[in-house]
């Protein structure tokens, strides 16, 4: 596994140095045309910005204030406004599918991620849901990213460097399958296709208690991770879809717009207690009536195939056996 060197002292992002009320050489800027594009560009003397608008001077752009309205050399307007995290997250180059801004948002939420964490996630992809965590970790915290493919490696790395999130985050190129080099973490996240195979990588590197969570677009895929959560000692598990639906800002027409993005993934989340735990205690009760259901059936008919083996007339009847608990 290699790991992408860092500087022994990161230069901290422009992100998490003061900010001035002008827009100044190197800084991420996001300009919304009026035919509603938007774009992400890193300010840099004597470069231009070509859009079906016309062209975009960034000395003009220099000096500026943030929120003002510029032109193009063809007259069309455009303004200067300070990007988001929704707004680098969209402008990422991609190799993979990448996570939606809604479903990073609240796996951020849910782990509860902030300054100083320290978080471990694979496969590291495009670098979507990175940018996402480090947002959330930074300054002070890291992120761990694993990624098995090389191309997608050095994608992730271009565009963390390119969104001021590098400093914060620690790129691996390798599988997890060979487990994380971290131990003790606060959180660890899977988004790749069969993360049960991987939960013993998993619990050796995240503390106790910590947060797991895993991001799956099949229900399938679901099922086989929760039977693997049950075998690996992890509680309090939860499974969340997240769905938004955009308006149109019209206020005398208020109405939702017509499309949305429905279903993108269901997001699981469990947490590695230790194996003292009586993990049957723990079981969601929907799944603990289940089971004790699944046993009654399976020693009914057990019971019933052992009176048809001595040939008891009856032995059509079921036995009364006890109802579970
Ligand atoms: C769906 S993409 C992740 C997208 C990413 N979360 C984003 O927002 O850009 C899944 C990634 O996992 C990687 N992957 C699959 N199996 C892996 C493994 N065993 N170890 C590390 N990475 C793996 C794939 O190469 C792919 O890049």
């Amino acid at each position: 596994m290699t790991e992408h060197s860092l500087p022994a002292q990161p230069e901290a992002s422009s992100w998490f140095r003061p900010h001035s009320a002008h827009l100044a050489v190197g800084d991420l800027v996001l300009l919304v045309t009026s035919d509603e594009k938007r774009y992400l560009i890193t300010l840099q003397p004597r470069q231009e910005h070509h859009t079906h608008q016309g062209i975009y001077v960034h000395d003009d752009l220099i000096g500026r204030a943030w929120g003002d309205e510029v032109r193009s050399q063809l007259g069309y307007a455009a303004l200067l406004l300070m990007p988001g995290l929704h707004d680098l997250m969209s402008h990422l180059r991609r190799g993979t599918q990448i996570i939606y801004p809604k479903d990073a948002a609240y796996l951020v939420h849910r782990m509860g991620l902030r300054a100083g964490c320290r978080v471990i996630e694979a496969g590291t992809g495009s670098g979507g849901l990175t940018v996402a965590l480090a947002w959330a970790v930074a300054p002070t915290g890291i992120v761990y990213t694993y990624e098995s493919r090389i191309d997608n490696y050095q994608l992730a790395q271009r565009n963390l460097e390119r969104v001021g999130m590098r400093p914060y985050v620690q790129c691996f190129h390798g599988s997890d399958e060979d487990g994380f080099q971290q131990k003790d973490v606060d959180a660890l996240v899977l988004d790749l296709r069969e993360p049960w195979r991987f939960l013993e990588q998993v619990r050796a590197s995240l503390r106790p208690g910590g947060f797991f969570a895993s991001l799956l677009p099949t229900t399938n895929q679901v099922s086989e991770l929760l039977y693997g959560l049950e075998r690996e000692h992890f509680m309090d598990i939860s499974i969340d879809e997240v769905l938004v639906r955009g308006y149109k800002p019209v206020p005398d027409r208020l109405r939702p717009v017509d499309t949305m993005t429905a279903h993108t993934g269901y997001l699981v989340f469990g947490r590695p207690v230790t194996k003292k735990v009586d993990a049957t205690l723990w079981l969601a009760k929907e799944r603990q009536r289940y089971r004790a259901r699944k046993q009654f059936e399976a020693e009914v008919a057990a019971e019933a195939e052992r009176r048809a083996i001595e040939g008891n007339p009856d032995g059509k009847k079921y036995p009364r056996l006890p109802l579970p608990g």
